[in-house]
């Protein structure tokens, strides 16, 4: 095959990327643009789709430029993208009725709770995996149906499409109306077992059912992209984290992976059968490759973790750049009894409650800067170990080692916390932009550019690996006072 590289899109919170890959999986060349974040009220978060799309144009374009790589020699095209932010455009301008609606917004709150009812906040979760939250699509589109004049008639008739951003992506790269099962696993309106839009979930949330795209697999063709890369096809989408399972090639039962940027994902692959959680996670999609049986996942989400770090440099002025978190932190030996607990917009996996407010616990006049920036690094492996306790519960396969990537575990001394609170061996592997592989894997594999995952396995090589070193006693002693400290977030309000 003549052609030398995949292009991956990823469409994320804060900015688009296209990285090119070439078929060691080494990253051949990035392009990235950021978009604006608008907050009409405290609490509301918004996208401009279309400053979104512009962007995506031009890192497709810069990617290939910078390097003089020519359209011709791209074998496909993968999305990936920011989950659950929805969007609803006009079928014939393609013009967005409103901002997208972005997954952190917690405008419905309320409407949650009332979709909820008697039953509460599991209502839906048999069939769709998730609990009401304000996270999840359906209600966001809800509030659309209801608050954009005239948009539930036009939606009723079948002038608009509903979307999250990769069907907004892939739409506007090939006219075709389409989502991947990992997206529609994060509306809640798709069935786990059927892999379709739920018509009970549709009607109880007032939803029309010709707004939705076609749900398709995680990896096969649904289109060839106009513009720039006229004629290549594009040949996958998973959500991001979903996209990271994939890159990190967590493809048994029991692999997991652990995303540390502005929140923090960790998404276990449980096999070809949905495990239902008992203890707090979704369970969701981990990935479709054409005709194959879907590959199921639990996750933990964790809301905020390097968005702690920036909290701490932003709004206290204790750092000036987010790495010197590592250096602050390091002056100390511990957190000299002090815990944060970071429930700023309430707390999410494993405990769902959007009531809960942020907590320093365990203030003396001893504590200094220090041990509150080693107080902020052990919030983050706290809240894992959360999850990664939740995992054990809820999964037949308990993982050995966490595999990581994103922006965070660069901080050597947050990697090695993690490794001592989990009591497990924490590995990173060389191609941190695991969300980007993982898109271009799938769709690497769609068009026959890699044979086999077998061969995607091969590509995967250990960086850095971390190996527990905390005594287990004062493991069990820091993990009660974390938990008293979350129980005080969750009594705040009262
Ligand atoms: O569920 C939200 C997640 O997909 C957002 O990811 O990396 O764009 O913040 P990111």
């Amino acid at each position: 095959m003549s052609q030398q590289y995949v292009a991956a899109i990823d469409q994320g919170t804060t900015s688009s990327r296209c990285i090119l890959f070439d078929r060691d999986g080494r990253i051949v060349s990035v392009d990235q643009r950021e978009h604006r974040q608008i907050f009409p009220k405290p609490g509301w978060v918004e996208h401009d789709a279309e400053e979104i799309w512009a962007n995506v144009e031009v890192v497709i374009r810069e990617s290939l430029d910078k390097n003089d790589i020519t359209p011709d020699q791209i074998a496909a095209i993968g999305i990936t993208n920011q989950r659950e932010t929805t969007l609803v455009w006009d079928r014939e301008t393609g013009e967005p009725v409103h901002n997208a609606i972005v997954w952190q917004d917690t405008r419905t709150d309320e409407l949650a709770r009332e979709l909820g009812g008697e039953a509460g906040q599991d209502r839906f979760r048999d069939k769709c995996g998730l609990p009401l939250a304000t996270y999840f699509s359906g209600p966001k589109l809800r509030w659309l149906l209801d608050n954009v004049d005239g948009l539930s008639e036009r939606a009723e008739r079948g002038e608009v499409l509903f979307g999250t951003m990769d069907t907004w992506i892939i739409w506007k790269l090939t006219g075709r109306h389409v989502t991947d099962v990992t997206n529609a696993s994060r509306t809640m309106l798709m069935n786990l077992s059927t892999l379709q839009w739920d018509p009970e979930i549709l009607d109880a949330m007032g939803i029309p059912a010709g707004i939705l795209p076609e749900i398709r697999s995680s990896s096969e063709v649904y289109g060839e992209a106009r513009g720039h890369l006229a004629g290549t096809p594009v040949a996958s989408a998973l959500g991001d984290q979903h996209a990271a399972l994939f890159g990190q090639t967590c493809f048994d039962p029991g692999d997991v992976k652990g995303t540390y940027g502005t929140g923090t994902f960790l998404v276990m692959n449980t096999g070809t059968e949905p495990v239902t959680s008992e203890n707090g996670l979704l369970t969701t999609l981990g990935y479709k490759l054409g005709d194959e049986p879907a590959v199921y996942a639990l996750e933990g989400s964790i809301a905020v973790t390097g968005s702690l770090v920036q909290w701490l440099r932003d709004n206290l002025g204790l750092i000036s750049t987010a790495p010197e978190i590592e250096t602050l932190a390091r002056t100390v030996d511990d957190n000299g009894g002090c815990y944060i607990v970071p429930a700023f917009s309430g707390l999410f996996a494993p405990h769902w409650r959007s009531d809960a407010r942020g907590v320093m616990a365990g203030l003396t006049g001893y504590v200094n800067k220090g041990h509150i920036a080693r107080a902020v690094l052990e919030a983050t492996a706290w809240q894992t170990r959360e999850v990664v306790d939740a995992m054990n519960a809820d999964a037949p396969t308990e993982p050995t080692t966490l595999k990581v990537d994103g922006g965070m575990t660069a901080d050597n001394l947050l990697m090695q916390i993690l490794s001592d609170v989990l009591d497990t061996e924490v590995v990173r592997p060389m191609v941190a932009e695991t969300t980007c592989l993982g898109a271009a894997y799938a769709a690497g594999l769609a068009v026959g550019y890699w044979p086999d995952v077998e061969t995607l396995r091969a590509n995967w090589h250990k960086a850095a690996e971390w190996t527990p070193k905390m005594d287990s006693a004062v493991r069990e002693r820091e993990y009660h006072n974390w938990n008293k400290a979350v129980r005080r977030t969750l009594d705040w309000v009262e």
